[in-house]
């Protein structure tokens, strides 16, 4: 199986700081391709980086055999690179349907055309009604998005990122501030998504990183220490000292 999107040296300078040094991941549809580090590791960094948010100082992005290095974000989300934010960015006025219709306008070709034609709004609806249904939140569809639980707030975010209909998902820590029930939700999701997508999944959860990635990078200070299946990470002894400490991940 060959790689959606291939990262290969990717690299950020903010001035003197190197947040994200020489990258080189890939990520596969079907697979959950974890990255873990400590805080301020360089995570949300390549994250922005792979949707276009921001430059890269160095290095290659390719998605789908195609050099997206140099694309705004508008045109990587286009091509199918969608995500999620470490900090909650629903409209919280508005509803559930109306977060999702939103996110998918934005990510049609000519956005501010949408008022002119029923046609494009029907669409981006479809792809809202299709969204919610994929995150389980149909029910919901009609409620302000501002009163939802915690849980639902980050489930209502993936289904933003869905409505986009990406291949590629970029998720920074979906799971934070959840309890084990949203949590076991949103497994239950990103298992459901998996096998169309290929998802990038940022997150400090061990316990749910080591359920659910297939492959795991582990980085420290910018750089990648280890890449591997979630054996061959428990089992590296630089990933023990470095990030995982003494805890066990049985
Ligand atoms: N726009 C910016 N300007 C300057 N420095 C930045 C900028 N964005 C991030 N950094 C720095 O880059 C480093 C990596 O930050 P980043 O947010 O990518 O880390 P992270 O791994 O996502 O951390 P966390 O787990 O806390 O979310 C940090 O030292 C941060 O202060
Ligand atoms: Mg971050």
């Amino acid at each position: 199986m060959s790689a959606l999107m291939q990262v290969s040296g990717l690299t950020r300078r903010f001035g003197g700081l190197v947040a994200v040094n020489a990258v080189t991941l890939d990520l596969r549809v079907g697979e959950v391709h974890a990255v873990i580090g400590t805080n301020g590791a360089g995570k949300s960094t390549l994250i922005n980086m792979l949707s276009g948010e921001i430059a890269a100082s160095e290095g290659r992005i390719v998605l789908d055999g195609a050099d997206i290095t140099a694309r705004p974000q508008a045109r990587r989300a286009l091509a199918g690179v969608g995500r999620s934010y470490q900090r909650t960015t629903i409209f919280p006025e508005f509803t559930v349907h109306e977060n999702c219709r939103l996110a998918a306008q934005a990510a049609t070709p000519r956005p501010w055309a949408i008022w002119q034609s029923a046609r494009a709004c029907a669409t981006s609806g479809g792809a809202a009604d299709a969204a919610l249904e994929a995150t389980g939140l149909t029910a919901l569809a009609t409620r302000t998005a501002g009163t939802l639980s915690h849980g639902a707030k980050r489930q209502l975010e993936v289904a933003m990122c869905l409505a986009t209909k990406p291949r590629v998902l970029l998720l920074d820590e979906p799971l934070a501030g959840m309890g084990a029930e949203e949590t076991e939700r949103m497994l239950g999701l990103l298992e459901r998504l998996k096998p169309a997508h290929a998802i990038l999944l940022v997150e400090h959860d061990m316990d749910a990183v080591f359920r659910i990635a297939e492959r795991i990078t582990v980085m420290v200070n910018g750089a990648v220490i280890a890449t591997g299946n979630p054996d061959e990470i428990r089992n590296d002894p630089q990933v023990r000292s470095a990030y995982l400490g003494e805890e066990e991940h049985a």
